[in-house]
Parts: structure tokens; C-alpha cells; sequence
């Protein structure tokens, strides 16, 4: 079997799961699709709309969505629908047409990452000891009393694999040394620690109640062990190693993902005992992060489920403190975010516990504001608004807030509810507004816009087509679709342009073209895009897929493209020329400056 640099997947499998599945069979499962003309057209399960700008193109066996840039082959959209990796996608969806394909030992999968494997490995086995000892041992009755006593019922205890580390020194020793496991790894895994003096390994966890930790694919990275009642440490959490990141781990991704999906929206929360509170509570769309700030890392790990983010911090100042510090992270992270609002200091375990599991649905989590509004309260808290002095200076601090606003309409909306709670009218808001923003304009570097929008914090470009490129560009961009559908057409430029692409991304793809085609392998975009395994890529290829290739001379036109594209690094030369003709100049070097003018016209004439 031959393999590609699909992480070691032979190309006959992909080849396989890419024919078996049919893109619009594939999309058709999640998305409800029309026809219309060449295409089918639906909502974008990537990002949220309201009218449709994602296709399928069946021809080509690809998806694309104009709006939001996403796009690929049939392998591609599992990998994003269900969070998969491109391995993860082609195994499941080789399983589910029956194609043959072995994992691991003897089959075409490269051998894994053995240490990695084996410290997966223990970590589950690890868990479903701590389950077995919770549940069915003297060992663990006073942990499940704990439990119970906090509510947790059975189904919840199985769902997450909760589990109790006995209060022993060497339960896991035993049990990894009987089965031959590599001690001094399993300490490097973080499941055991080494004795003070060297001589020997003991438990890292003991007399601990054990939330595993998964990855996004559902295995067990680590764990989070609770001390039974009062004490220190409340938590004591896996260090971090090879298999656990805390900066990239979001607690409950696994199961929350088709819930995130669904409801296009992502809760937020600060503790395990939340999150499962909230899944208990029917919202099971909420992670967390592992008791470590928010960071880009965790941010864009849940962009790619979602454009929406409620964050359900706790209600106490420390916890509205983190909201307010995360919710730049989530909006430069091209998230729509919005807050919920726990009143009493309650965190949501809490609340769930004291007002029910409805009510926290329908009005902390549905009721979220915007981040606008949120700062507004959290402003708020520091004045008397029964007094005039606290109300003017409420005001103020307002109005900060407010004309940071971009849209007028949205600064008139908050301008009114202040008018009413401060009891100033809304002119004299509004020209307060006007001045404050008069000078933030002032202050504020070049180039850089702090102007926010609350109700939507979608800074994310589109990735479509952009409607008028430099000429060089559509060149390029054309000479990649011909070259996609034509294997001549690919001789052609291979041999008159090679990798003269002036864009990066499109000579890489043109080498990609070139190796494809030299493997003997008929056009076939579908099975390109696999080969590409670059996220940037597919999407730049399937963009260009898009586009209607031009019918007539294609030869003509292949060579008016490659002219486009040569021309455009020597026009780029005569500018620069110019420019620097024009400060020689200024600087009184005339014969330099006549020296250039004469390299000009040469570059002209070629
Ligand atoms: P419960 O008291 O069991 O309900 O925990 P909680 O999840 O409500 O914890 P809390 O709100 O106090 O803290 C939020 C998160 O911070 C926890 O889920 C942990 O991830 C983390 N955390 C809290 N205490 C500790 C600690 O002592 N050590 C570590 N490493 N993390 C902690
Ligand atoms: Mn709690």
C-alpha cells in the first residue's frame, strides 16, 4: 500500500471513504439542502445566518460557505462538524462503509507514538479502577456519601466517569506494577509521584474524589481529584505533561460538542462541579477551563464549534473580574459574547441547586446580556444611585463605556437607559457621548480600532471570494482552477510559470498540484484537497473551486494568465524604482536620480 502525508493513512482508504461517502449525503445528515442550478444551497452549520451562503458543489465533491470561509471534501466536513482530527474522520467513516482499515500494529496507520499510547492507555485504565473502587468497595462509601450529599446521582457518577483514589500510598503503584507499566513514566505522566528520597514511586492521588479529564476526542488526559469536605488543596489537578495542556483543555468538550453545534452556542464556566451541575440541569452545551485563566488557545479551540459564548462565571467579584478579562480574549477570537448574570454571589452549581434547573435555562443562560450592558452593571456596582454625587459619577463612567460604542444606534439605545437612571436628558448624554468620543479618536493610535459593538462581536473577516482582486491575484487564482480540472493544463504551467506564483499559498498549492498529478492520479479535486492536510490551504483551494473556469482557448487563456502573473513582480520593481527616484530627488541627486529613470525605462521595455 502506498501511503501519502496523511499521517501515515494509505491514500487507497481515503480514496475509498471519499467515494463511499458522497459529499451531499454527507452534508445532507446535518444540513437541509435545496437544489439550485449546479449547487445546493443551505445554512452554514458553521456560523450562524439567516439566509444561506453554504454550498455544496456535487460535481466536485466539495462544501464551501461564501460567509464564513469554510470549506473541503467530505473528510474535511466530519472533521469540523464532529470535531474530529483528519485521522479520527477517515477511521470512523472507513467503519461506518465497512472499508477495511486496521489500526495500529500490522496495518497501515505508522506506528503511534508509543509512550504517548501507553500513558493513554493507563490513564483510562486508571479511571475505571477509581470508578470501580467508587462504586463498588468499602474504600469508596465515604466518597460516594460525599456525592450524594452534593447531589450527584448514579447516571451522572457513570456519564463522567467519576471515581475515589483511595487514601493509600500505593494503589496505583500495585496495580501499574502487575501489569508491567514503566513506573518512572507513569510519574512523568502525572499519575504517580516519586518518593522524597528516591527510592521509589508513590501515588499522586489519595483519598481524592477523580474527575477524569478528556480530550476532544473523548480519552482521558488527566485528572482532577477533590479532597472529600474542607481542606487544602480543594483540587489537586494532573501536572501538566506530554498528553495534558491546561492552556488547551476545556473541561466537558467531548460530550458538550454536538450540544455547542446545536445550539450554536457555547457556555463558559469555572469549575467541574458546574459543568456537571449544568448538564445535570439539561444545559449541556457548557466546558471549563481548568481552574487557569482563559486563553487564545482555548479560545479558538471553541471558535471552531461555535460563534457564540455565554460566560457563566461565578457571581462573585472575583468571578465577574474574569469575565470581564475574557471577554476581549473571545471577541478577538472572532466571538459574538455575551454574559450571565448569577445574582448573590452564587456560582451556578449554586444556583442551579437553589432555584432549579429551569430557571437557570430560561434566565441565566437565555437571559445572558450583552458585553455593553455587562460593563455597565459591573460599573454600577460602585456607586449610590440614590445619591446625586454617586449618579453623576455613575455617569461618567458610563459614558466611557458607551462611547467606545461604534454603531450610533447602540450608543442611543444605552444612552436612553442611562438618561432614565441618572435622570440627565438624553442631549446632554448624547453631546457628553460626542465629546468623549471626539477624543478617544485622538488618543487612539493609527490604524488601530477600539470601536466596539456589543450586539455583535463577529470581527472575523469573510473568507469568500473577495469580489475585485489585483489582476496578478485572479490570474493565479484562475491558473489554479484549470490546473485542478486539467492535467494538461498543469503540464502546461508547470513547464512556463513552475513556482513563479507571487502568492505564497498558491505556489504551494500548484505544488501540491504538480506531485498529485505525477502520481499518475486522474483530476479529482475532492482527492486533492485530502492531499493538502493544511487548513489554510484546503480552504484557499476551495475558494478557488468556487469560481466558473472560463470556457474557450484555453491555452489562450493559460498563457494571458502567466503573462499577468510574470508582469507583476517587474511592475512592483518600476514602482519601488519610481518612489525611490522621486526621494533622490528631493535629496538633490540628480544624476542618481537620471540613472534610475533610465533602469526604469529597460524594466519598462522588457
Ligand atoms: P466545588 O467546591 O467542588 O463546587 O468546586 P468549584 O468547581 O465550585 O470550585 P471553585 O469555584 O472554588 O473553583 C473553580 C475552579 O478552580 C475549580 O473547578 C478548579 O478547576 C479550580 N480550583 C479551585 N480550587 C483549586 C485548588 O485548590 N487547586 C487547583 N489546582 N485548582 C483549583
Ligand atoms: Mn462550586
Amino acid at each position: 500500500m502506498s501511503t501519502g502525508h496523511n499521517g501515515g493513512i494509505p491514500d487507497e482508504v481515503i480514496e475509498a471513504v471519499l467515494q463511499h461517502n458522497d459529499i451531499v449525503d454527507t452534508v445532507g445528515k446535518y444540513v437541509h439542502l435545496t437544489k439550485q442550478g449546479k449547487y445546493m444551497k443551505g445554512l452554514c452549520p458553521f456560523h450562524s445566518e439567516k439566509t444561506p451562503s453554504f454550498t455544496v458543489t456535487p460535481d466536485r465533491q466539495i462544501f464551501y460557505c461564501y460567509g464564513c470561509g469554510a470549506g473541503g471534501n467530505a473528510i474535511k466536513f466530519r472533521m469540523e462538524i464532529d470535531g474530529l482530527s483528519f485521522p479520527e474522520a477517515v477511521k470512523l467513516m472507513a467503519e461506518e462503509s465497512h472499508i477495511p482499515f486496521q489500526d495500529g500494529k500490522g496495518g497501515g496507520v505508522a506506528p503511534r507514538d508509543q509512550e504517548l499510547e501507553r500513558l493513554l492507555q493507563a490513564h483510562e485504565w486508571t479511571a475505571k479502577l477509581f470508578h470501580y473502587l467508587l462504586k463498588n468497595t468499602e474504600h469508596g462509601k465515604p466518597a460516594m456519601e460525599y456525592l450524594r450529599a452534593r447531589g450527584f446521582g448514579d447516571k451522572l457518577i457513570d456519564q463522567f466517569q467519576i471515581g475515589y483514589a483511595p487514601d493509600r500510598w500505593d494503589t496505583l503503584v500495585q496495580f501499574f506494577e502487575k501489569r508491567s507499566f514503566d513506573l518512572k513514566e507513569m510519574e512523568k505522566g502525572g499519575l504517580l509521584s516519586s518518593k522524597q528520597d528516591g527510592s521509589g514511586y508513590v501515588d499522586r492521588f489519595r483519598g481524592r474524589v477523580m474527575f477524569p479529564i478528556m480530550n476532544r476526542s473523548g480519552r482521558i488526559i488527566a485528572f482532577a481529584g477533590r479532597i472529600l469536605g474542607e481542606g487544602q488543596p480543594k483540587y489537586l489537578n494532573s501536572p501538566e505533561s506530554r498528553l495534558f495542556n491546561k492552556s488547551r483543555t476545556l473541561y466537558n468538550l467531548n460530550l458538550a460538542k454536538s450540544a455547542i453545534r446545536k445550539q450554536g452556542q457555547l457556555v463558559l464556566m469555572e469549575g467541574f462541579g458546574d459543568v456537571i451541575a449544568s448538564w445535570d440541569a439539561g444545559v449541556q452545551h457548557s466546558v471549563a477551563t481548568m481552574g487557569t485563566a482563559l486563553t487564545e488557545n482555548h479560545a479558538s479551540l471553541m471558535r471552531t464549534l461555535t460563534e457564540e459564548v455565554v460566560i457563566c462565571y461565578d457571581g462573585d467579584n472575583a468571578g465577574q473580574a474574569a469575565a470581564l478579562k475574557s471577554i476581549p480574549i473571545l471577541e478577538e477570537a472572532g466571538m459574538r459574547v455575551k454574559i450571565a448574570l448569577l445574582q448573590n454571589g452564587l456560582d451556578p452549581d449554586e444556583y442551579i441547586k437553589t432555584y432549579g434547573a429551569e430557571r437557570f435555562a430560561s434566565q441565566v443562560i437565555d437571559g445572558a446580556v450583552s458585553t455593553t450592558k455587562f460593563r455597565l452593571i459591573y460599573v454600577k456596582r460602585n456607586y449610590n444611585l440614590l445619591e446625586e454625587d454617586g449618579k453623576a459619577s455613575y455617569a461618567q463612567e458610563a459614558l466611557k463605556v458607551i462611547a467606545q460604542l461604534s454603531s450610533p444606534t447602540e450608543r442611543e439605545v444605552y444612552l436612553r437607559e442611562l438618561s432614565t437612571e441618572v435622570g440627565v436628558s438624553l442631549e446632554s448624554l448624547k453631546q457628553d457621548c460626542n465629546l468623549m468620543r471626539q477624543t478617544l479618536n485622538r488618543t487612539r493610535p493609527q490604524g488601530q480600532n477600539g470601536n466596539r459593538s456589543s450586539g455583535n462581536g463577529n470581527s472575523r473577516k469573510a473568507q469568500g471570494t473577495p469580489t475585485l482582486l489585483p489582476a496578478y491575484h485572479a490570474a493565479e487564482r484562475r491558473l489554479i482552477a484549470m490546473m485542478l480540472q486539467d492535467a494538461e493544463a498543469a503540464t502546461y504551467v508547470s513547464e512556463h510559470l513552475g513556482d513563479a506564483f507571487n502568492i505564497a499559498d498558491h505556489a504551494a498549492i500548484a505544488s501540491y498540484i504538480y506531485a498529485y498529478y505525477a502520481q499518475g492520479k486522474p483530476p479529482d479535486v475532492s482527492r486533492f484537497i485530502s492531499s493538502l492536510q493544511d487548513d489554510r490551504l484546503e480552504k484557499t483551494a476551495t475558494s478557488i473551486l468556487m469560481m466558473d473556469t472560463p470556457h474557450g482557448d484555453s491555452t489562450q487563456v493559460l498563457q494571458d494568465c502567466i503573462q499577468q502573473i510574470k508582469k507583476f513582480p517587474q511592475q512592483k520593481q518600476v514602482e519601488q524604482k519610481r518612489e525611490e527616484m522621486l526621494r533622490v530627488e528631493k535629496s538633490g541627486d540628480f544624476l542618481r536620480a537620471a540613472q534610475i529613470a533610465s533602469e526604469i525605462i529597460a524594466l519598462e521595455r522588457q
